[in-house]
């Protein structure tokens, strides 16, 4: 640890900054704004880190470019949030080759050839929600998931969390899965058909708030919002929010899935100083409905304060 601050030291007096090259799958939604968002406010507050962002704009082969750049530039450290974990699992395997280490957020590629992982437990937040319907089901159990897109772990994991819990249930059934993308549009009309043909569903879970709030409008357009209830995940703290939609009445509950942001810049130092860190970074969860809404909204705005002294600052 000690050689590690003694290199940094160094370093800096060289004038050398550390290069921290984030590669994002996109930045359409809020929940990856604020992961930029919070990833940049923890580099400012480190004025030996240079980093550079690249948006892959949902762009697969963008994103691979992307990390192939970072590799020929040799920066220091890289982050990935990948889109799909397949194709980008060779891209990452030619930076550990080249001896840059990788921290992987949210999303995995295939296989453990990368140095660490951050996100939240995405097997148990599929458990969690399924416990959630559980819990409170005072109806028919029949229960319509939303999935994120295909090839995403996250949607992959929530999926198998979900169904894990259900299937030891006998009366509840998921009678419907619809393949959904994480944005809203992908819901509406495949929803809009198997709401028409099953008036009897009582939970629909989606596995983010943007899908959660596009299945309500869509139940709407139907006029049976009323009898369904809708759980997603995210909890964001903004305007359509999964916060707020639960204070209105939209969501029944979602689960907090935090973007890690500044932790993710908190483990690349670690990783760049060659500090000894576990592989899997599991940041905590919690369900956010009625009860607690509210307190959980009051925290997040005391720390969006912060964060908004912070970048004025920076003017
Ligand atoms: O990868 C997971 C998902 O990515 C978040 O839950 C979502 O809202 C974002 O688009």
């Amino acid at each position: 640890f000690l050689a590690s601050l003694i290199l940094t030291s160094c370093r800096q007096k060289q004038g050398d900054k550390i290069k921290v090259g984030f590669s994002q799958a996109m930045t359409t939604d809020d929940w990856r704004k604020q992961m930029n968002s919070a990833i940049k406010i923890e580099a400012s507050l480190r004025p030996e880190v240079d980093l550079k962002i690249s948006d892959a704009n949902n762009n697969i082969a963008k994103q691979i470019e992307d990390i192939e750049r970072f590799i020929s530039n040799k920066v220091d450290v890289i982050i990935v949030s990948p889109i799909q974990s397949k194709p980008l699992t060779a891209v990452v395997e030619k930076s550990i080759k080249a001896g840059i280490p990788v921290l992987v957020v949210d999303r995995k590629i295939e296989g453990e050839n990368y140095t660490a992982y951050l996100g939240a437990d995405n097997i148990e937040i599929g458990r969690i929600a399924a416990r959630y319907i559980i819990s409170h089901s005072k109806g028919s159990g029949k229960i319509i998931e939303i999935t994120g897109a295909k090839g995403s772990s996250p949607a992959y994991e929530r999926s198998l969390g979900f169904s894990q819990i259900i299937s030891e249930n006998k009366r509840f059934k998921i009678e419907n899965t619809i393949q959904g993308d994480w944005e809203g549009e992908s819901v509406k009309t495949p929803l809009k058909t198997i709401l028409l043909q099953n008036p009897n569903v009582e939970y629909i879970f989606s596995q983010n708030d943007r899908m959660a709030l596009s299945a309500w409008e869509t139940a709407k357009t139907l006029g049976v919002e009323n009898k369904i209830k809708f759980i997603g995940v995210d909890g964001l703290n903004t305007v359509n929010g999964g916060i707020e939609l639960v204070k209105n009445g939209v969501l029944d509950g979602t689960i907090l899935y935090p973007t890690g942001g500044n932790e993710a810049l908190k483990l690349a130092l670690k990783m760049y100083n060659k500090e000894p860190i576990p592989k899997n970074n599991i940041l905590n969860t919690i369900v956010i409905d009625q009860n607690n809404a509210e307190i959980i909204e009051n925290q997040m705005d005391k720390v969006d304060q912060q964060q908004a002294v912070i970048e004025s600052q920076q003017g």
